[in-house]
C-alpha cells in the first residue's frame, strides 16, 4: 500500500476579463465534478476575507487619495495568493481538485495594463503552485460590458479592460497550458467544453507531482 501512487487533485485556473463568465462557469463546474464523484473546492482571488484581501477590497472599491502605488497593490495581490498556498497544496495532496477563479495571470495582466513591465509583474508570483490547466474565457469587451454592465469597481472601464485583454493575449502566447474557450456562447454549451477538458486533465495529472515553479 505504501508504494501505491496516491491520486492527487488537479489545479484548474480560470482567467479572463471582468464579466467573462468565470464565476458562473466555476460554480457549475464544481456541481458537475461532484455529480461525477470527483471531490473539488472552489477558491477565488483576490480572497477578500483575509487581511490582505480587506486592503485589496477597499482599494478596488474606492478611488480616493492618497492611495497605494501600482507596485504596492500588485504585491498585495500576490501576497494574497501566497497566503493560500498551503491550503491549496494540502487539498491537492488529499486528492481534491482545486478550481480557482483568477490567479497570477490576472495579477500580471491588470498591472501590466497600467503600463508596468510585464516581466517585473511576474516576479512576485514566481514559484507559486503551477496550474495543471488554465482556462481562458475569451470574450470581446463590448459583449462583456453589456452583461449587466460593469459595476462600480476600479478596473471596470471599457478602455482599461481592452488593455487587460491585450496583456492576457501576451501571457497566453507564452504558455502552452492555456486552453482558450469561446465565452460568447450559451452557458451550458461553454460548460460542456469545460467539463470535458477538466476531466481529461484530472485523469492525466493524478500521478504526477505538484509543480511549484510558476514562471521559474
Ligand atoms: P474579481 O472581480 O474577480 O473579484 O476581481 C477584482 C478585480 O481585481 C478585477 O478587476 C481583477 C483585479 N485583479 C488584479 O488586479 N490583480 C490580481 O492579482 C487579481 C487576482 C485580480
Ligand atoms: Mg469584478
Amino acid at each position: 500500500l505504501a508504494n501505491m501512487p496516491r491520486r492527487r487533485g488537479a489545479l484548474i485556473v480560470f482567467e479572463g476579463v471582468d464579466r467573462s463568465g468565470k464565476s458562473t462557469q466555476t460554480a457549475l463546474l464544481t456541481q458537475n465534478l461532484s455529480s461525477h464523484q470527483i471531490p473539488s473546492i472552489l477558491r477565488r482571488f483576490p480572497d477578500r476575507t483575509s487581511t490582505t484581501g480587506a486592503l485589496i477590497s477597499s482599494y478596488l472599491s474606492s478611488t480616493s487619495e492618497p492611495e497605494l502605488s501600482d507596485e504596492a497593490i500588485h504585491l498585495l495581490f500576490s501576497a494574497n495568493r501566497w497566503e493560500a498556498v498551503k491550503e491549496l497544496e494540502d487539498a491537492l495532496l488529499n486528492g481534491t481538485t482545486v478550481i480557482v477563479d483568477r490567479y497570477a495571470y490576472s495579477g500580471v495582466a491588470y498591472t501590466a495594463a497600467k503600463g508596468l513591465d510585464l516581466n517585473w509583474c511576474k516576479g512576485p508570483d514566481k514559484g507559486l503552485l503551477t496550474p495543471d490547466l488554465v482556462i481562458y474565457m475569451e470574450i470581446p469587451i463590448e459583449v462583456a460590458a453589456t452583461r449587466g454592465g460593469f459595476g462600480g469597481e476600479r478596473y471596470e472601464k471599457i478602455e482599461f479592460q481592452e488593455k487587460v485583454r491585450g496583456c492576457f493575449k501576451q501571457l497566453k502566447e507564452q504558455d502552452p497550458t492555456w486552453r482558450v474557450i469561446d465565452a460568447d456562447r450559451p452557458v451550458e454549451e461553454i460548460q460542456k467544453d469545460i467539463v470535458g477538458t477538466v476531466l481529461e486533465v484530472i485523469e492525466r495529472v493524478k500521478e504526477m507531482p505538484i509543480g511549484h515553479d510558476l514562471w521559474s
